[in-house]
């Protein structure tokens, strides 16, 4: 920490009142040395001089008062060091600050304030909000401001965007490395053409968008970050084009910082804990990359398991040979006949996206949606338009040109765009939509039957009447309606009709105790940490697997119900398909599909088989595992945080896929939270997150730690568990780890493969699962950034620091306790199961 030095002066005696207790000052004729700093009036930030983590250069910058870790957030020398402790930072005879090196007399960087504006009488003070300003003594009219000059943090109430005035831009720029400040490859900023907007770039090129701030929707910024916690203020006038937020809990810290790698990351400073945790970052998401489905395509990534680009409501894809090989960056082009002008033309609505990129859309908020239809229709370049706020019903109008770039879909964000399209895709659509409807109507006659039954014949009656009503008024709406419709649904639903019904069966008890044969220990395939699975053959010969349920379960039979029912619905070409389930009195049983070829770890950890999973094999089978894992954790609706992941958990079908099982079995066996804390602890040895082992806490990161396990088993062929001496600090991941920093990991990996695979290949999905099992849960990856790495060699790799659960004698020593199975660490009882 660097020493304090209070720099009290008396002399302007007319400046008192500022200067009493003027640690946050500095005034005409005082001198900050190296070694000494300024703290802003509530100890927030301080100022002075520092290196970066591992370099001597010095730098003038900004950084949080009294935090264990220095972290910078403003750096006035970005570019020109100083190389020893000479630095000093003064006032110059023209009342700019500046900053000088080794007596020299040329500042190596000074605010150059034209002296015109400025006189020897400025004084330059830290704001608790992280701002150093610089004003006359007496006038208080900010002459410079270092929110002025942002570097790569974004504070609350500082701008990004243009000031007209001024002709000042402010945005943020990356640091070149973690130990030089100079301005790097990537920038931030909210960009002024058409629709104002927020753009990552990374070497110049667009690399994320969060979309436009639309009112009430903001945009994702606003989202991800949840009213409660900011608000985001807009402005957009003759003055200035601005973005700024505030922390609503103003003693809330929160900053973003723009990283070298391309990542926008939100942090939030933990108090109780002290320190920083990562509150979100972008891009996360394959779909958030810029145009990653080319022009007019629709990213789309609900579904890891299907192609993700589709095309807008009227396109065809650009190439079909690269749309095939799931290359969508071409994009899609207008299919060649069409006729877009004046020739019976209209819209299809599509909905819950992010809007395309605006920098060449023009808005007209004085508009209503239908004017902005209208508009849009006359004007035969007009693509799309959509609503440009949302706040009183829909008001604005917002209108591209061109190719519509960038276009995601989200699974409950997002905004309805209205897409151009000719008479015959207008009429193709139109019919669509009428099909869905009369699906729906279908539905609703069947269950008005059963009232038929159940009710009067005056109800009966009645009912009638108002269906005829509706079914007038629907038609009126029709033939009013010409350009376009109300209810078409997601383009997803449209393209992957004729999906099966997921609908949960019951199974009667007598049945499935035959099947099972009474359950007989000749049947049990395995016991895990739920109760024990057993195999069965129904009457028509069909296979099934029975897990029986262990009796604690303290759920009602109706919640039990409901969330398997839930649960049943999640399906997934990595996940086990549930088939239904029974009860009876206190017998609680799931029903599965039988997978013949059992679990990954009687392959894996089994001499003869293990030879079976050559390199590709294994890499397919880490895909698939990673894919089901991401969808249970934020593609499915529910949410699932496994809390079991391991081999003998994932299934092998006849061709090897992998099927991740047991999952949300936490969640059927009663009270489960998406994020948050347990007294017990569900888990296997070796696979656990150390603050889910130790704390009881759980999240989607202790998944992904799993997961990092797992990986690494699939590569070694070895348990984490297995060949090493508890007691010891080499278990598998201790030794993965030794190898890694020596670069000898390919010592470790199966020799079964006899060398058969690319060690580039192998070295990286090591470095995934070392990243997967970092200390802290925030430096883990999600499950979708997993997948991204897996999926594209060509990305970077963050370098892992050592991952949890080596030389961490406090863990080791809960687990020698751990093994006869049940132990008590810090209040939580651990129930250990053991990897079988
Ligand atoms: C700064 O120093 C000059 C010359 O020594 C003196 O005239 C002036 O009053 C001083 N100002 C302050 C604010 O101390
Ligand atoms: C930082 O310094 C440490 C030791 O001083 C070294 O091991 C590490 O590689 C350095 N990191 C970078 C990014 O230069
Ligand atoms: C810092 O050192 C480098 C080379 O060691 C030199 O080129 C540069 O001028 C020095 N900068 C200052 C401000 O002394
Ligand atoms: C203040 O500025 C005036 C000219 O603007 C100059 O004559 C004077 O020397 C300066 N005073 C100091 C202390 O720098
Ligand atoms: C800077 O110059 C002053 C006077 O010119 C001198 O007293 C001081 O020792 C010098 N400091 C360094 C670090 O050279
Ligand atoms: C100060 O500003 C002038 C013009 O505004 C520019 O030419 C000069 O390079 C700047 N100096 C520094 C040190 O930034
Ligand atoms: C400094 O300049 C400001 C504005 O130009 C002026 O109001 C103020 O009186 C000046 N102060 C001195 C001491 O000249
Ligand atoms: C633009 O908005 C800013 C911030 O609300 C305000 O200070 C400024 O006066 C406005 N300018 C115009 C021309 O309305
Ligand atoms: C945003 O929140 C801050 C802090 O609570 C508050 O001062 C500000 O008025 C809010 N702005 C808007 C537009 O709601
Ligand atoms: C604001 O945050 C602080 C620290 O996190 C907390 O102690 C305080 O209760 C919060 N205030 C409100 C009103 O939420
Ligand atoms: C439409 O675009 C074409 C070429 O881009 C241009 O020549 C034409 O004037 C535009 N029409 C309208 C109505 O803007
Ligand atoms: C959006 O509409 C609301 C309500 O009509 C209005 O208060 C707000 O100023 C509008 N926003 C913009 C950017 O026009």
């Amino acid at each position: 920490m660097s020493s304090r030095i209070v720099l009290l002066h008396f002399l302007f005696l007319f400046l008192l009142l500022h200067l009493i207790d003027s640690l946050d000052t500095l005034g005409p004729n005082d001198t900050l040395k190296d070694g000494d700093v300024l703290i802003s009036q509530g100890s927030t930030y301080s100022l002075g001089f520092f290196s970066p983590s591992n370099s001597s250069s010095r730098y003038l910058g900004i950084w949080y008062y009294g935090q264990p870790e220095q972290t910078v957030v403003w750096v006035a020398n970005r570019e020109n060091s100083v190389n020893d402790t000479s630095g000093v930072f003064a006032f110059d005879h023209s009342g700019n600050l500046v900053i000088h090196a080794n007596n020299g007399s040329v500042p190596i960087w000074s605010t150059n304030v034209s002296s015109m504006t400025s006189n020897n009488s400025t004084i330059a003070q830290l704001l608790d909000s992280g701002n150093l300003v610089l004003y006359h003594d007496l006038s208080e009219v900010v002459i410079w401001q270092s929110f002025d000059y942002p570097t790569d943090t974004f504070l609350p109430s500082m701008k990004l965007g243009r000031d007209w005035r001024t002709g000042v831009n402010w945005f943020l720029t990356s640091w070149k490395s973690e130990d030089d400040p100079a301005p790097g490859s990537c920038s931030y900023r909210f960009e002024a053409t058409g629709f104002p907007q927020l753009f990552l770039y990374k070497d110049r090129a667009p690399y994320w968008r969060p979309g436009p701030i639309i009112e009430k929707q903001q945009g994702i910024l606003a989202k991800m970050a949840n009213d409660f916690i900011y608000n985001v203020t807009v402005v957009n006038n003759a003055t200035e084009v601005s973005l700024m937020y505030a922390v609503i809990n103003a003693s809330v810290l929160s900053r973003y910082v723009v990283h070298e790698s391309g990542l926008v990351k939100h942090f939030m400073w933990h108090t109780e804990e002290q320190r920083w945790t990562e509150f979100n970052y972008h891009p996360k998401e394959l779909c958030d990359y810029y145009s990653k489905c080319g022009p007019n395509g629709i990213c789309g990534a609900n579904n890891a398991d299907q192609f993700d680009c589709t095309c807008l409501p009227g396109f065809e894809p650009q190439s079909p040979g690269d749309w095939y090989l799931r290359d969508g960056t071409g994009g899609c082009k207008r299919r060649q006949e069409a006729s877009m002008c004046q020739s019976g033309e209209g819209f299809v609505k599509v909905k819950r996206l992010k809007l395309p990129d605006t920098s060449t859309a023009h808005v007209d908020m004085s508009l209503s949606l239908k004017e902005c239809e209208q508009e849009c229709l006359r004007d035969c370049n007009c693509t799309a338009y959509s609503s440009a706020n949302e706040t009183m019903g829909e008001y604005g109008c917002l209108k591209w040109y061109g190719d519509l770039e960038d276009t995601r879909e989200f699974s409950d964000l997002g905004q309805d765009l209205y897409v151009r399209v000719d008479a015959i895709d207008l009429a193709r659509y139109r019919k669509r939509s009428t099909l869905v409807k009369k699906a729906r109507v279908a539905t609703i006659s069947v269950s008005a039957l059963v009232l038929l039954l159940l009710g009067t014949l005056v109800y009966c009656f009645m009912s009638k009447r108002k269906r005829d009503g509706r079914g007038r008024n629907h038609l009126a709406s029709v033939t009013t309606s010409s350009t376009h419709f109300n209810e078409l649904p997601g383009l997803k639903d449209l393209n992957r009709d004729g999906r099966p019904k997921t609908d949960l069966s019951f199974f009667d008890f007598g049945t499935v105790a035959a099947a099972t044969s009474n359950f007989s220990s000749v049947n049990e395939l395995g016991q895990g940490g739920f109760g024990s699975v057993y195999k069965g053959a129904m009457n028509n010969g069909t296979e099934i697997a029975v897990k029986r349920l262990s009796k604690y379960s303290g759920q009602g039979i109706e919640e039990f119900k409901n969330e398997v029912r839930l649960i049943a619905k999640l399906q997934h070409r990595n996940l086990v398909k549930i088939l239904g389930c029974c009860i009876k009195e206190d017998e609680k049983l799931l029903i599965y599909e039988y997978l013949p070829n059992k679990s990954l770890d009687s392959f894996l950890f089994d001499e003869t088989k293990r030879s079976l999973l050559d390199w590709g094999k294994r890499f397919e089978i880490a895909y698939g595992v990673a894919r089901g894992l991401m969808y249970l954790h934020q593609d499915s609706t529910l949410r699932i945080i496994h809390r079991d992941l391991k081999a003998s958990n994932i299934l092998l079908d006849d061709t090897l896929n992998p099927k991740i099982s047991d999952f949300g079995l936490a969640r059927i066996c009663g009270g489960d939270q998406i994020e948050g804390k347990t007294k017990r602890v569900i888990g296997t040895y070796g696979y656990m997150a150390p603050e889910y082992a130790m704390q009881g806490r759980f999240s989607i990161k202790s998944d992904v730690y799993s997961y990092g396990v797992l990986l690494l088993e699939i590569i070694t062929g070895q348990r984490n568990s297995g060949h090493y001496p508890m007691n010891t600090f080499c278990n598998l991941i201790g030794h993965v780890w030794e190898l890694w920093k020596e670069g000898q990991c390919m010592d470790i990996v199966d020799k079964s493969m006899d060398k058969a695979y690319s060690e580039k290949m192998v070295s990286r999905c090591i470095q995934i699962g070392l990243l997967c099992m970092q200390r802290y849960a925030s430096d883990r990856p999600t499950m979708s950034t997993v997948v991204f790495m897996l999926g594209n060699t060509d990305v970077v790799l963050p370098s892992p620091k050592q991952p949890a659960f080596i030389e961490e004698s406090d863990y080791n020593r809960d687990f020698q306790s751990a093994s006869n199975r049940t132990c008590s660490v810090n209040g939580v009882t651990v129930t250990v199961v053991e990897a079988r």
